[in-house]
């Protein structure tokens, strides 16, 4: 059934909202899960769309998966399948992290080319590289990844970027390959830290998690573990510049604050007080209407292409003008053109947005692309006059645990609506 928000626009956002575990996250978990025969628990998991659907991507290769509030409960079996090619692969981007751990354990993998947000172009050519180098043939065939292996032995790998799957997949391999590895230009985002952190729990031996160069010793085998998987820092990134846009005061719990420095002094930058709590969240108070603040996605710690749509609702309502520079996902802008819609000045060129600020916006129906800009288009909406109708919400669903309901809670009106027309 199609349903969309209604967004009632002119709320002042004030209270608390907790930020549970991070999709990014608790999605490659699961799939490190295989890479251990027995019962893996993963806590702090969110409730979420892509959860259940990373559970099936799992049954479909053997093994048990139970969902229990915030807990999932993974049972690896002796004998998996090596063919991860269910309907369930082609709905998230997160399900070719099965790659990287069946063909560790298994040295064979047959695995859908993975589905997920229309951001722009993502090939698998650095994942690919990365198994050849340790000693697998990977080729596509009939819309899979197809790779095998002798056995898998270390090796010295480049990245031409740090991209965050690759260095996982790359690094689920390893753990189990024969030698020493090394991942230079890795991926330094928390969830990296995260993975590797559970993986370490579970026998594997890693340094230099956090940063640009991982050392892996393979090790013969990993037992199962319980790990809780760390807070959203894009959820929590979300909550603190829906603060800044409606002017409003934000206490944000369950996301550590130095996942968050370089977005929290952007938002000081805007002209936003913010107090932060070591290792617990942090507070976003704005007095005033935001000042236009640039920005420039970059892979972490730089500023996290999944924010730039807030970047950009943010610049719509400040004061001055804004550059945006997406230098990830060129086809992000494409919410641009939704914001138009609402009565932002904003254009683009390449990888460039020009947006001058507007006192307020207009509400119009507009229609979520991805995860990340249905919820720009939402915080969008709040600042908007009258109703702004948001379609394709089944997005924000897929990220973002009790979206409305959290909303609604800091002082927002949000209705959910069916086709029917029926608020629930
Ligand atoms: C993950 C996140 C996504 C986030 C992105 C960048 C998940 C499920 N998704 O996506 O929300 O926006 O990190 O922070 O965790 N690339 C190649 N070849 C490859 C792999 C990547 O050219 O083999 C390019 C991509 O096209 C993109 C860039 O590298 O331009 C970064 O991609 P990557 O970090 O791999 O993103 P994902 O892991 O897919």
């Amino acid at each position: 059934m199609s349903e969309h928000f209604d967004v009632h626009g002119g709320a002042r956002l004030v209270g608390e909202v907790e930020v549970v575990g991070a999709k990014n996250s608790v999605l490659k978990l699961m799939a490190a899960a295989l890479l251990a025969e027995g019962t893996t628990t993963i806590t702090n998991c969110p409730q979420i769309l892509d959860v259940p659907l990373m559970a099936d991507v799992l049954r479909s290769v053997g093994c048990e998966v139970e969902l229990d509030g915030d807990t999932a409960y993974i049972t690896t079996p002796t004998e998996l399948s090596h063919r991860a090619d269910s309907p369930a692969m082609g709905k998230l981007r997160a399900s070719v992290c099965v790659l990287g751990p069946l063909v560790g354990r298994l040295k064979k993998a047959v695995v859908a080319l993975p589905g997920g947000d229309a951001i722009g172009s993502r090939p698998l050519d650095m994942h690919q590289n990365g198994l050849r180098k340790l000693g697998a043939t990977s080729t596509i065939a009939h819309g899979c990844v197809v790779a095998e292996a002798d056995g898998l032995h270390g090796a010295q790998i480049w990245l031409d970027f740090p991209s965050v799957g690759a260095t996982e997949n790359i690094l689920m391999a390893a753990v189990l390959a024969e030698g020493t590895t090394v991942i230079d230009n890795a991926a330094r985002e928390p969830e990296i830290v995260d993975i590797c952190t559970m993986l370490t729990e579970m026998g594997a031996k890693i340094e230099g998690a956090g940063t640009s160069t991982l050392i892996v010793e393979g090790v013969d085998q990993l037992h199962p573990t319980e790990h809780r998987v760390i807070g959203d820092r894009i959820v929590g990134a979300t909550w603190a510049f829906a603060a800044a846009m409606t002017r409003g005061d934000v206490t944000v719990t369950g996301v550590d604050p130095h996942h968050l420095e370089l977005v929290l002094e952007k938002l000081r930058l805007a002209g936003a007080e913010v107090t932060t709590f070591d290792g617990k969240g942090f507070r976003v108070m704005q007095p005033d209407r935001p000042r236009s603040v640039d920005f420039v996605t970059l892979p972490y710690p730089g500023f996290a292409t999944d924010l730039q749509p807030f970047a950009v609702a943010l610049s719509s309502v400040s004061e001055g003008t804004s550059m945006i520079t997406e230098n990830v996902y060129e086809a992000r802008f494409r919410f641009i053109e939704e914001m138009v819609r609402l009565g932002a000045d904003a254009r683009t060129d390449g990888h460039h947005a020009v947006v001058r600020g507007v006192e307020k916006l207009s509400s119009a129906p507009v229609w979520a692309s991805d995860i990340r800009a249905g919820a720009g288009l939402v915080l969008a909406g709040l600042c908007a006059d009258g109703v702004t109708e948001v379609w394709d919400v089944f997005h924000i669903d897929r990220g973002y645990p009790h979206f409305v309901e959290n909303l609604n809670r800091l002082g927002a009106r949000i209705d959910r609506v069916s086709s029917a027309g029926d608020a629930d």
